[in-house]
């Protein structure tokens, strides 16, 4: 099953209209984050209070949906060179989560999945967002995750990725891969 961290504050552009060809006839679920709570991460490490009564938030639900699946895809606009904030407020947590007793091997069990990047920008996004994919391998490198991979589309107004013919073809063949995994589970 793939689970989808849909990070865009627009559900009608160029993430969504590429995610949806990815998504086509596989077994998945779209968490649209927008429509989440995740409070902004609490840095305990070097304290001894304990996390886990901290939040009162919608982290664990999300992190439930991410551990339950086997391929989980991060979709983000390119915002300011970087991921999303709501995207960003997810991935600040798991500090939270590595040292939480309760998450059982969360560090092991995140290592074993397949992740899938995918990111939109309006401005030459090839060349512009390589410091969010140098960002995404270090932390992928800090998870022990090996199984990655990275789509990048180019459009400013939604629609706009329709016409980003290379991304499209990448985008097609991945889901042809990703259906072909739906099947044999
Ligand atoms: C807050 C904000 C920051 C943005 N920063 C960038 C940027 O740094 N580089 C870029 O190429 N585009 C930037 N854009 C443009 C979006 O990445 C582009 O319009 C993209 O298609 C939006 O994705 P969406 O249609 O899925 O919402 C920014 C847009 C917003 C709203």
């Amino acid at each position: 099953m793939i689970t989808c961290l849909f990070g865009s504050s627009r559900n009608n552009g160029n993430s969504k209209m590429i995610l949806d060809y990815l998504l086509y006839g596989t077994d998945h679920q779209v968490i649209n984050l927008y429509d989440t709570n995740i409070e902004k991460v609490i840095d305990n490490r070097h304290s001894d209070v304990d996390s886990m009564h901290l939040h009162h938030d919608d982290y664990s639900k999300v992190l439930k949906n991410v551990m339950d699946a086997d391929t989980i895809i991060f979709s983000t606009p390119l915002y300011w060179y970087s991921m999303s904030a709501s995207l960003k407020l997810f991935i600040d947590r798991w500090t939270e989560s590595l040292r939480e007793e309760h998450r059982n091997n969360f560090k092991e069990e995140m290592s074993k999945k397949r992740y899938i990047v995918m990111i939109v920008g309006g401005d030459n996004p090839i060349i512009k967002s390589q410091p969010l994919i140098d960002q995404f391998k270090y932390i992928f490198e800090f998870m022990n995750i090996t199984d990655y991979s990275f789509l990048i589309g180019e459009g400013e107004a939604p629609s706009d990725v329709l016409k980003d013919e290379d991304v499209i073809k990448k985008v097609k063949a991945l889901n042809l891969d990703l259906r072909g995994m739906s099947k044999n589970v």
